[in-house]
C-alpha cells in the first residue's frame, strides 16, 4: 500500500466530553445507500439484535440474514482481552450507533477500543480489508527515538507471531520495559474470520503504514476493518498492569485508499 495523492484526510484534535458510547469512527459506504423502510434495512435490524445478543458469550460472531438480492453479512467481535460486560456493552453501543451513525448504508462498518461491528450485502468474511483506515496517534514523541524504534519493532514481531499462532483468536498482545520508570505496552487483533496468512498480512500493512503517522510517537493506533494494531507507554489492555493512564493529546486520522 502506497502513501499516494489517492489518500484523503480529515484530521482533528479528539476533545474531552465527548460520550462513552461515541466510538472510535465509522464507516459509512455512501456507494451502497439503500431505503430505510426496505428489506435490506429490515434484514440489518435482525442481525443486529442477533450480534448484540451472541457476541458477548464467544467474543465473535459472523453470519448472514436473508435470501438472495435482500442477503445482509454481518460481523462483529471484541478485543480479545475484555470481560464478557465489558464486550455486551460495547456491542450494545455499536449495533445502536451503526444505525444512527448510517441510517441508509447497506455497507457500514463501526470501531470502538472493545469492539468492531461491519456488515454489508457484498460477503467480506475472509477478506483482508484495509481501504479505510483510522489513525489515532499521540502528539507527543519519545525522547530517544532509535532505542525506541528497537523495542517497538521487536515487541510487534512478538505479539504479531502470537496473533497468527492457532487457538490465539487473532490476539498478540505483551509489554516490553523500557527504563525503570516506562514500559511499552502493544496489541494487536485480527478479526477471527481471517486466516493466519491473512491475518499477518493485515498486521504487516497495519505496521508498515506506522511511518506515516506513528512515527516517534510515544501512542498510536490504527483501526482496519480487518485488524486493531496499538502501542502506548501506559497499560492499556486486560490484565491490567495497573490503574495508571496517561492523559495524552490524541490526533484522529482517517485514510480512504
Ligand atoms: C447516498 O446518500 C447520501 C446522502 O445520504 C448522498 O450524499 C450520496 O450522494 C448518495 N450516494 C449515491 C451514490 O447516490
Ligand atoms: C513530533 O515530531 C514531529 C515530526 O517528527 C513534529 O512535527 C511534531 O511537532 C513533534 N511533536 C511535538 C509535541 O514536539
Ligand atoms: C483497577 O481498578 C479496579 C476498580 O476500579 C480494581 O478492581 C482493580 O483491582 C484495579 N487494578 C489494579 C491493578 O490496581
Amino acid at each position: 500500500m502506497s502513501f499516494s495523492n489517492k489518500v484523503m484526510f480529515l484530521l482533528f484534535l479528539c476533545t474531552w466530553g465527548s460520550k462513552a458510547d461515541d466510538p472510535l469512527g465509522e464507516f459509512c459506504n455512501r456507494n451502497t445507500n439503500i431505503s430505510s423502510g426496505g428489506k435490506i434495512s429490515a434484514n440489518i435490524d435482525k442481525l443486529l439484535a442477533e450480534l448484540a445478543l451472541r457476541t458477548p458469550s464467544t467474543g465473535f460472531v459472523a453470519t448472514t440474514y436473508g435470501k438472495d438480492h435482500d442477503k445482509v453479512y454481518a460481523l462483529a467481535q471484541c478485543r480479545g482481552d475484555v470481560s464478557t460486560h465489558d464486550c455486551s456493552n460495547c456491542i450494545q453501543d455499536a449495533t445502536k450507533q451503526i444505525r444512527e451513525r448510517c441510517p441508509n448504508q447497506a455497507d457500514a462498518r463501526i470501531w470502538y477500543d472493545y469492539c468492531f461491528l461491519r456488515y454489508n450485502i457484498e460477503s467480506f468474511f475472509g477478506e483482508v480489508d484495509t481501504s479505510f483506515g483510522i489513525f489515532y496517534f499521540n502528539v507527543e514523541n519519545v525522547t530517544d527515538p532509535e532505542a525506541f524504534n528497537k523495542k517497538l519493532g521487536a515487541l510487534m514481531d512478538h505479539i504479531r507471531a502470537q496473533a497468527v499462532m492457532p487457538n490465539e483468536k487473532g490476539l498478540g498482545k505483551g509489554k516490553s520495559v523500557l527504563s525503570p520508570f516506562v514500559t511499552l505496552y502493544a496489541l494487536v487483533q485480527c478479526t477471527r474470520d481471517l486466516s493466519e496468512i491473512s491475518c499477518a498480512q493485515c498486521l504487516a500493512i497495519a505496521v508498515n503504514n506506522f511511518a506515516n503517522f506513528c512515527s516517534h510517537r510515544k501512542g498510536c493506533r490504527v483501526l482496519y476493518s480487518s485488524c486493531y494494531v496499538r502501542y502506548e507507554l501506559y497499560p492499556f489492555f486486560f490484565p491490567l498492569d495497573s490503574n495508571k493512564t496517561e492523559p495524552s493529546n490524541v490526533v484522529r486520522v482517517s485514510v480512504y485508499s
